[in-house]
């Protein structure tokens, strides 16, 4: 074998996606795509009432519908003991209803047949009688002392009020506000709003009747974790429990939970002898399964008159709807609202955080963001560019006045997070001069006295991604780490298996990557497997960007203790001590002498053919990763905008999005990454909008009345890149996959405020559609006219 070095393509090259090839033939494995002998098709009735008692249920005219096999109802459930079932939160959920519905959508019965048209058309046939009950649509209705109690079901709930959280010092806090010289404050919503995955959510159950062994295929972000949930809810033995997450068209925290319909196509399948697959449609998806957002926040910002930030106070109220069923880490009860100080160097904030349980569909799942850092980084943004207003200060110079300064780091903030790393004003110093801020600003100016209205906006941010630790993080006790396995075969080929399951990231490209920049194996050699719980290590799942912070780690470190016996065995077949042998690109040689050398194929056919006496054969292992921090990317995002005060649209101009998520694996894969998010903060900003009307009927159960952006009017977008490794991460990465949905959503809305400020408008809540532009203009205009 020759020593011969090629480029190998690790850290930092654009390496085209290796599942591509794959995708975009056509070929991939859905859920949806597996099909199995005697296969049957489960159907799910949903309440239409967002409240109200079941009085009755009839299934005899469905169950004698030819080719329905069974009609299965929440009694049928529990006489199983599995008419609830535990969310990640620590809640409980009904699996079907047995006692009323909370909220429209709610699965009140199952229809399994033998193919999937009879099994929908039978759902026609099952007659409910439902009582109708007074409903609950926001969490304020719900803290009413008279609001109608949704929980009933819970020993000792008496009330819709699910939590009270608090972080920071109180005190302290109160003292800064006494001492400041202005106040800014902000009252915002951040509306609901939907993942909305390509691929809706499925599963195809298959419980063997003779061995009792479950497979089960799932559209799922976590499958390790939804398997011991299974094997604790269902008594399964754990390792009879298989549960495959084959390619996923999109997760986007959506397909974190776990959802009724899963349970039932399991008890079904078990207790059938027959494989059983429920593949939801897309209204089901928009009505029933996990939204996100949904936050009421109150920000208060204490200032001195230079622009100094003293002190942070904020409030929030959270709509979980009718189960609290998000996947939270236990310590943090409403997710990490701590990361609401944002990039600025405030010495005290307090945050009090309240949950309220409504006659909605569960929500608060961590969409494209790690538990709702998102709605924090909207607040503290809107709320600082707000200050800049009442001060008469520019809004980029209030900031840069007020970011942490690169040599405070590590940084401890003022609710006790420790930053790892960054460089603030660098990345807001980028985008403004990519984007032209002084002569926008200029032009503003220009524009003002011609009557048009052009506006600027900023959104600089700091994300908190990665979790573990495993000391701090948990979901339902289990602890937040992640994993990698690595083997290498004889011909030097590999594969790596990891814990963390990829939804369209391009980890089998990226985690590859990893491996060839540690071992020096090109990518397109090492096939990463993912996402099947009998071959893969345990892991917690990918969601809130932690693949790259926790696996990637994880990938690192496996693969540097697999060249470290490397090491001995190249020392054995080149005839020197193992301190004498270096590795580079590949290649352990000896130290002066850089022609003697053996490359890492070489290595590994004598891990299998000649290693040295006492060595074990073999070149392989696994490395269970327990970060010691969360890792902080950040960056600045600047939009420019022009408004028509004529009808309230806005057009976007420009957008310069400037990252830093340390060193770049796959620069490729990171822009994809923020231009989707990019795009989804739009949407979120411009159109995207889940609400319910006073009965509960949710508006926007399909995409027709929920607007997604397309590529038509999705902006174009302009990137900017500054790296600030992670200290503690053994590649110096931190996760980007969420940043542009979390940081952007401000940037977009600051920039219609700014072309409106002079006017007098100060706040418009998302979507900002041209009508509610217009309004804002309109009701300043009449206060101004008197
Ligand atoms: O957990 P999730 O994969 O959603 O998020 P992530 O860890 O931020 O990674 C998203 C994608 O970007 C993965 O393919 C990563 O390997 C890649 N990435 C990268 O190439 N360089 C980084 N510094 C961060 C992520």
């Amino acid at each position: 074998m020759g020593t011969e070095v090629t480029e190998i393509q690790g850290i930092g090259h654009r390496v085209k996606r290796k599942e591509d090839d794959r995708f975009i033939r056509g070929k991939g494995t859905y859920v949806d795509d597996v099909k199995l002998p005697g296969m049957l098709h489960m159907a799910v009735l949903r309440s239409p009432f967002a409240h109200a008692t079941i009085r009755s249920i009839d299934t005899s005219r469905a169950t004698a519908l030819p080719g329905v096999v069974v009609v299965v109802t929440g009694e049928l459930m529990a006489q199983h003991n599995l008419a609830w079932m535990p969310t990640l939160s620590g809640d409980t959920q009904a699996v079907l209803v047995t006692d009323k519905v909370r909220f429209q959508g709610q699965e009140v019965a199952c229809v399994i047949a033998e193919d999937p048209y009879v099994a929908k058309d039978a759902l026609e046939l099952i007659d409910v009688d439902y009582e109708a009950l007074p409903v609950v649509v926001t969490p304020q209705q719900a803290l009413d002392p008279d609001a109608p109690l949704i929980r009933d079901d819970k020993e000792g709930q008496t009330d819709n009020h699910i939590y009270h959280w608090e972080s920071g010092d109180k005190d302290a806090t109160d003292k800064a506000f006494d001492g400041a010289d202005l106040v800014a404050s902000l009252d915002t919503f951040y509306p609901r709003s939907h993942p909305a995955p390509v691929e809706t959510c499925g599963c195809l159950a298959d419980v063997n009747p003779a061995t009792g062994r479950a497979t089960i295929w799932m559209t799922s972000q976590a499958p390790h974790a939804i398997r011991t949930v299974f094997a604790l809810v269902t008594g399964l033995p754990e390792e009879n429990i298989r549960i495959i997450s084959p390619d996923i068209g999109g997760g986007f925290g959506n397909k974190v939970p776990v959802y009724p319909a899963y349970v039932v196509a399991t008890a079904a399948s078990l207790l059938l002898g027959r494989p059983v697959k429920w593949i939801e449609e897309r209204t089901e998806n928009l009505i029933s399964t996990g939204f996100a957002r949904d936050f009421h926040m109150h920000g208060e910002l204490a200032l001195k008159r230079d622009g100094t930030m003293l002190g942070l106070r904020v409030s929030l109220l959270a709509d979980e709807g009718a189960f609290h069923a998000d996947a939270q880490p236990s310590k943090f009860k409403v997710g990490l609202f701590h990361i609401v100080t944002g990039s600025y160097d405030l010495p005290v904030a307090h945050v009090v955080a309240d949950g309220a349980y409504t006659n909605k569909a569960p929500g608060g799942v961590a969409y494209r963001c790690s538990f709702r850092v998102t709605e924090a980084s909207y607040l503290i943004e809107r709320l600082v560019q707000n200050a800049a207003y009442e001060l008469g200060m520019d809004p980029a110079e209030l900031r840069l006045k007020n970011f942490i300064d690169k040599d405070q780091f590590p940084y401890k903030s003022a609710t006790g997070f420790v930053y790892d790393s960054g460089d603030y004003h660098k990345a807001m110093n980028l985008a403004l001069e990519k984007i032209g801020y002084d002569e926008l600003r200029k032009e503003q100016e220009g524009a003002r006295e011609e009557g048009r209205l052009l506006g600027v906006g900023l959104a600089s941010f700091t994300e908190v991604v990665g979790a573990g630790p495993s000391k701090d993080y948990d979901i339902l006790g289990l602890k937040m780490f992640d994993s990698a396995e690595l083997r290498l075969h004889p011909t030097g080929k590999a594969i790596l298996k990891i814990g963390v399951k990829t939804q369209g990231q391009g980890h089998e490209t990226t985690f590859a990557q990893i491996v060839a920049e540690e071992l020096g194996i090109p990518p397109e050699d090492v096939l990463v497997q993912h996402g099947d719980t009998d071959n893969t290590p345990y892991g917690l799942g990918t969601y809130a960007s932690r693949s790259t912070p926790t696996a990637g780690a994880a990938t690192a470190v496996i693969s540097r203790k697999l060249r470290d016996k490397g090491k001995k065995i190249a020392a054995h077949l080149l005839e020197v001590s193992e301190d004498d042998v270096d590795f580079a690109k590949g290649r352990f040689f000896v130290r002066g002498a850089p022609d003697k050398a053996k490359t890492i194929q070489d290595v590994a056919f004598a891990a299998y053919t000649n290693f040295p006496e006492g060595l074990e054969p073999g070149l392989e292992g696994v490395h269970y990763y327990d970060p010691p921090n969360m890792t902080f990317p950040f960056g600045t995002y600047a939009v420019a905008v022009e408004v028509d005060g004529e009808t309230g649209e806005w057009k976007v101009r420009r957008v310069v999005a400037v990252d830093d998520c340390g060193v770049r694996i796959n620069p490729m894969i990171v822009e994809g990454q923020i231009h989707g998010g990019l795009a989804e903060g739009f949407g979120i900003a411009a159109m995207e909008l889940i609400t319910f009307d006073e009965a509960g009927n949710c508006i926007g159960s399909n995409f027709m009345d929920y607007l997604l952006p397309t590529a038509w009017e999705t902006p174009r977008f302009e990137l900017g890149e500054t790296v600030t490794p992670s200290p503690h991460h053994p590649i110096g990465a931190k996760g980007v996959g969420e940043s542009a949905t979390v940081g952007s959503p401000a940037a977009y809305v600051n920039a219609v405020i700014d072309a409106l400020v002079h006017l007098g408008v100060k706040n418009i809540d998302m979507p900002l559609t041209s009508a509610k532009v217009w309004e804002a203009i309109q009701a300043v205009g009449a206060e101004a006219g008197g």
